[in-house]
C-alpha cells in the first residue's frame, strides 16, 4: 500500500538516488524485527535460516541497512560485493529501469566503502537472519594478487555467517576469466586453509552446460558449501552491463535446472527473476531450497517478501505438512507431488 503511493516518486529518481535515499531513510530509525513462523525454517546443511528467501547481492553493498531487510522478512541476507579497498564503481548512470519487462540492467562495477569499513557495519547487526557477505577483488588487482585480497577479506568480515565469492560480475573487466578451474582451484584451496565458514560461488547464467558441471565438479571436491545461481545476463542489444528480472529468470532457470540435476551434495542457492512463490516452487521442483530477490522488491515493493512467507505458510497448511523441514525431508519425486497437489487445489 505504502509502496505503491511512494513508487511512482521514486521511479522519477535516477535509480541509484532512489536506492541510496531508502538505505538512507533506513538509518533514520530501527525498525521492528520480523515474526517468523517456526515453520518455514530451512537447515542448508550446517546453516539455519529462519525463512527460505534471502536478499541477493548488490542491494546493500556496504551492509548498511541490515536491520531493514530482517524486518521485512528475509530469512538471509548477503551484502556486497565487498572489495578489500574502497572503490567508486563505474562512472554514472550505471542503472537502467525496464518496466515494461520488469527487468533492470547495471553496470555498477562494485562500488563500495571497502572490507574494513563492512565489518564494522556487520559487528552492528544483530539478528536471526543468516548474514552473507558476497566478496570481489579490486578493479585494478591481478589474478594472481586476488587470491591473497580475497583471502584477507575474508579474515577481516569473520562476523559472517557464510561468504559468496563473485567471479560472474560482468561489470569489472577481466572478471568472468576468473571463472577458469585452474584459479579457482588454487583460490579455494587457499580460501579453504584460512576458514571454516561455508563458502559460496557466484557464477554467471552465460556458461556452457559443459563449463557449469566443471564448476559444481570443482566446487563439491573442494569442499565449498555451494553455487549461487546466477548472477545478471549479458544481453548486448541492450548495452554494457548485466540484465536482472524477468528477462533473465529463464536462463537463469536453465542454469538451476543443470546444477542441481547433478546430484552434488552443494546448496543451490537460485536467483534470478523469483517474483513470486509461483517462482519459489518452479524452484523447488527442481530439488532447490533457498531462493534470492532483488529486481521483483524494486517493482513489487518491500511487502513481497512476507506474502512469499506467508505463501509458504498456506502451502504448508494445505499440504498438512507441520513445516519446510518436513518438506524438504521428503525425497524429489514426492516433494513435486505435493507441488501438483497444491497447485491443482489453489488453481
Ligand atoms: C546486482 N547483482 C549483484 N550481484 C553480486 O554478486 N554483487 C553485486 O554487487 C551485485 N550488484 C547488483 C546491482 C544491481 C543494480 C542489480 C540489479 C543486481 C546481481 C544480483 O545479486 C542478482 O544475482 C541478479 O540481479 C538476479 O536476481 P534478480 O534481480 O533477477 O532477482
Amino acid at each position: 500500500m505504502l509502496y505503491s503511493m511512494i513508487k511512482p516518486l521514486l521511479f522519477k529518481l535516477d535509480p541509484e538516488k532512489a536506492h541510496h535515499l531508502i538505505i538512507k531513510l533506513s538509518e533514520l530509525h530501527q525498525p521492528k524485527s520480523y515474526q517468523h513462523s517456526s515453520a518455514t525454517t530451512v537447515k542448508i546443511k550446517s546453516l539455519t535460516a529462519p525463512s527460505p528467501i534471502g536478499l541477493a547481492a548488490g542491494l546493500d553493498k556496504n551492509a548498511q541497512a541490515l536491520h531493514m531487510w530482517a524486518s521485512l522478512g528475509f530469512g538471509m541476507m548477503e551484502a556486497g560485493t565487498v572489495t578489500l579497498k574502497e572503490q567508486l564503481g563505474n562512472p554514472l548512470p550505471r542503472i537502467w529501469r525496464y518496466p515494461q519487462v520488469l527487468s533492470l540492467r547495471n553496470a555498477m562495477g562494485f562500488p563500495n566503502v571497502g572490507g574494513e569499513q563492512v565489518a564494522l557495519h556487520l559487528r552492528n547487526y544483530q539478528g536471526d537472519s543468516l548474514l552473507g557477505v558476497n566478496i570481489g577483488k579490486n578493479k585494478d588487482t591481478t589474478t594472481a594478487d586476488s587470491i591473497k585480497e580475497l583471502g584477507a577479506l575474508i579474515q577481516l568480515l569473520h562476523q559472517a555467517d557464510y561468504f559468496t565469492i563473485n567471479v560472474s560480475s560482468p561489470n569489472t573487466p577481466g572478471l568472468r576469466a576468473l571463472q577458469e578451474v585452474e584459479y579457482l582451484d588454487e583460490l579455494f584451496s587457499h580460501l579453504r586453509s584460512i576458514t571454516n565458514k561455508p563458502l559460496f560461488l557466484k557464477i554467471a547464467p552465460d556458461l556452457s552446460l559443459k563449463k557449469i558441471e566443471e564448476l559444481a565438479t570443482l566446487a563439491s571436491d573442494k569442499h565449498l558449501e555451494g553455487i549461487v545461481a546466477t548472477n545478471t545476463t549479458i544481453i548486448e542489444s541492450l548495452g554494457m552491463g548485466g540484465v536482472s528480472g524477468a528477462l533473465l529468470k529463464e536462463k537463469a532457470h536453465t542454469v538451476q535446472a543443470a546444477l542441481l540435476a547433478m546430484n552434488t551434495d552443494l546448496t543451490i542457492i537460485g536467483v534470478g527473476g523469483i517474483a513470486n512463490f509461483g517462482d519459489v516452487l518452479n524452484f523447488w521442483k527442481l530439488g532447490g531450497a533457498v531462493v534470492q530477490i532483488y529486481t521483483a522488491l524494486i517493482y513489487q515493493g518491500p511487502g513481497i517478501v512476507h506474502n512469499i512467507n506467508q505463501e509458504i505458510l498456506k502451502f504448508l497448511q494445505l499440504s498438512q505438512l507441520k513445516d519446510l523441514g518436513d518438506f524438504f525431508t521428503l525425497p524429489l519425486p514426492e516433494r513435486k507431488e505435493v507441488i501438483k497437489d497444491y497447485e491443482k487445489r489453489t488453481h
